[in-house]
């Protein structure tokens, strides 16, 4: 209908290539992959890479690449200029995958090979060592127009503010003096100036007052050094400053920080860096405990929507996203929730075969014949319990 947003999650069922292929060039801004590891007894749905090529891990590999290249370059057809794509892989074929994104992305749009731990005990199972983690590679469509943006909300913690102020609003205190070595007074002659403190009350201002101190910016070796900040700032905002006693090297001295305060909601973003905890993500038991939730435990390896979120929160909150190996449809529903968090305005492509679920698994005895029976149902009841709708 004319005018009305269009619903939040979408499912298709069917092979992915042949629906990749009704799909228009550039439509996604944002691609998650969490295809089959070619692990050979993965659960809910079958492993049909044994054997495709003869029998020795040589030809497993190379049948799960045939299987791969073409799926991947139809993703890159349909992933917009400014678009990224993520994709989850355990050890069995990293390595191949790698190579076969160089090719398919070019090595110049790589952006990360993240570790994500989602088994913090590690698998006790077997031989050799407790494996904790598997990857998430992630390459730009072309990294000179991506817009994602490698920073997140919930990275920033409570405990980087450690300092409360009386009307409870927490902050750090970051140095006033610029503590770059490559910014000093020949490179920046109009920050190198005298502000006075008073380390009693915590006041600074540009001029003398009573019972202040006169404060010049020096480095820790007693160079001359530099502020951050010029003159009319450090007038303008005197409550963001604070003037205190420090211990420092050479004994103790009076110096001036600015209050850096934590602004509750949005805005303010950390870097991720390139290990992923369980701690901040969720785990693969905390993905079955969603999962049950909502329609069971009918799918033995989904992922956590965490780690689903932290990847919507790279990229811009209207972002069209796409999980053409949507499983028990984890995209969607983090989507959905992302969406009711903030306010964006995400929709999600989840497309998923019809493979059928083994028999006298969970999965067959709560009566999903299909993979894609369980990715309908859970988007269903997201958009039931979350809102958004399905088509
Ligand atoms: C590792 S699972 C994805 C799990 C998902 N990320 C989750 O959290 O539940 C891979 C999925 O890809 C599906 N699949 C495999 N080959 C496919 C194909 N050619 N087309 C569509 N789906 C396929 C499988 O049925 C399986 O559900």
């Amino acid at each position: 209908m004319a005018g009305m947003a269009a619903p939040w999650n979408t499912f298709v069922e069917g092979d992915n290539l042949d629906v990749l292929a009704t799909l228009a060039d550039g439509s996604f801004d944002l691609v998650y992959l969490d295809p089959p590891y070619n692990t050979g007894n993965d659960f809910a749905y079958r492993d049909d890479f044994k054997g495709l090529r003869g029998t020795g891990s040589a030809g497993r590999h190379a049948a799960w690449l045939e299987f791969m290249r073409p799926r991947l370059a139809a993703g890159h057809r349909v992933l917009a200029d400014t678009g990224a794509i993520f994709i989850s892989i355990d050890d069995h074929e990293v390595a191949h995958l790698r190579l076969l994104m160089d090719e398919v992305y070019g090595e110049a749009n790589f952006l990360a090979q993240i570790v994500v731990n989602l088994n913090a005990k590690g698998r006790q199972l077997g031989r050799g060592f407790a494996t904790s983690h598997e990857y998430v590679l992630v390459y730009a469509k072309d990294a000179a127009r991506c817009v994602l943006d490698a920073s997140s909300t919930t990275t920033v913690m409570e405990t980087d503010f450690p300092l409360v102020a009386d009307d409870g609003r927490r902050y750090r205190r970051l140095p006033l003096r610029n503590t770059n070595k490559k910014f000093n007074p020949l490179t920046a002659p109009t920050l190198h100036f005298a502000v006075w403190g008073d380390p009693a009350t915590g006041r600074v201002a540009t001029a003398p007052f009573e019972g202040a101190v006169e404060v010049k910016p020096v480095f820790g070796d007693g160079a001359p050094a530099v502020w951050r900040w010029s003159r009319p700032r450090i007038d303008e905002r005197p409550d963001d400053l604070e003037c205190r006693f420090v211990q420092g090297a050479r004994g103790e001295r009076v110096d001036v920080y600015q209050r850096d305060w934590r602004h509750p909601v949005g805005g303010r973003r950390k870097k991720l860096r390139t290990i992923w905890m369980t701690e901040e993500i969720g785990s693969t038991d905390t993905a079955v405990a969603e999962l049950k939730e909502v329609v069971g435990h009918v799918f033995e390896s989904p992922k956590p929507t965490g780690l689903i979120r932290r990847i919507l929160d790279t990229m811009p909150s209207d972002c069209r996203v796409l999980d053409y190996f949507a499983g028990s449809g984890t995209t969607g529903h983090a989507v959905a929730l992302a969406n009711v968090a903030d306010g964006g305005r995400r929709t999600c492509l989840s497309v998923n075969s019809a493979e059928p679920t083994r028999v006298g698994s969970n999965a067959e005895r709560a009566g999903y014949p299909t993979v894609a029976a369980i990715t309908r149902a859970r988007l269903q009841a997201v958009a039931d319990q979350v809102g958004g709708g399905l088509s």
